[in-house]
């Protein structure tokens, strides 16, 4: 089965009411672009509003808790997304796994319990600047894969972004030469493991400062099926070129 190219919008902590029109004007021309996946993660405050003004839009959360209930203040439930109206979750993101101390443990729980509330999930992996560095990027980062990615999926449901922590915000992004070494290592290692559809049909996606110049040539790297994108996904007129770099 051929992958279907998914380019998502990550707004991060941004957005009030009035950023909903930016989400119109987003949906309605990724209208042009049939071909391509696009999906919008807004803040949790957004995703009931975000649904209501484009009834059929792909929104997401931005993380989920691993149980489906319970005493966790300020925590969301994967069923809790799923009810709102949401049909993706992203989990593992650097700014969770850094900033919240989210092990590799915990982002496969939070997998398990998106999969589980039959939302699609993203699940974040990349390596930070030093590791970059020093040449073990790879293996950090399929460490992170092995720890982190559940045991029994649906491979259409669940994807894997490799936003390396470094490139996030920046300005910086790697080489095309190591994104798609790092996108192959991926691939293989999700072949070793489960072989099969998470093979064919895990889609990998890119995330870390991409905008409307660089898109064409991230997406063209080698299994590289989409795009993961924080401030760039914000408004119509930066988010609209990388979706139609995509197509
Ligand atoms: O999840 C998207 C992300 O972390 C990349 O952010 O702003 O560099 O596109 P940005």
């Amino acid at each position: 089965m051929a992958r279907r190219k998914y380019v998502v919008g990550n707004w991060k902590m941004n957005g009030v009411t009035a950023s909903i029109a930016d989400a119109q004007a987003i949906f309605a021309a990724a209208g042009d672009h049939a071909e391509v996946d696009v999906a919008i993660c807004p803040p949790f405050t957004l995703i009931g509003a975000m649904v209501a003004a484009v009834p059929g839009a792909a929104v997401g959360g931005q993380d989920c808790h691993s149980a489906v209930s319970g005493a966790f203040t300020g925590s969301v439930a994967a069923p809790m997304l799923a009810d709102a109206g949401a049909i993706l979750v992203i989990v593992g993101h650097s700014e969770r796994r850094e900033g919240c101390g989210e092990s590799d443990a915990d982002v496969r729980a939070k997998a398990e319990a998106g999969l589980g509330a039959g939302l699609s999930v993203i699940l974040c992996v990349g390596e930070p600047r030093e590791v970059r560095e020093s040449g073990r990027a790879i293996d950090y980062v399929l460490a992170q894969i092995a720890g982190s990615v559940p045991d029994d999926f649906d491979a259409t449901r669940l994807a894997i972004a490799y936003e390396p922590i470094w490139a996030i915000g920046t300005g910086l992004v790697p080489t095309v030469d190591d994104v798609a070494a790092m996108h192959g290592a991926i691939r293989g290692a999700l072949a070793a493991r489960f072989g099969g559809a998470a093979e064919d049909d895990m889609r990998l996606l890119y995330g870390g400062s991409v905008n409307g110049d660089n898109a064409c040539e991230l997406l063209g790297a080698g299994d590289v099926d989409g795009a993961l994108v924080g401030g760039a996904s914000l408004t119509a007129a930066k988010f609209l070129p990388i979706v139609a770099a995509a197509a």
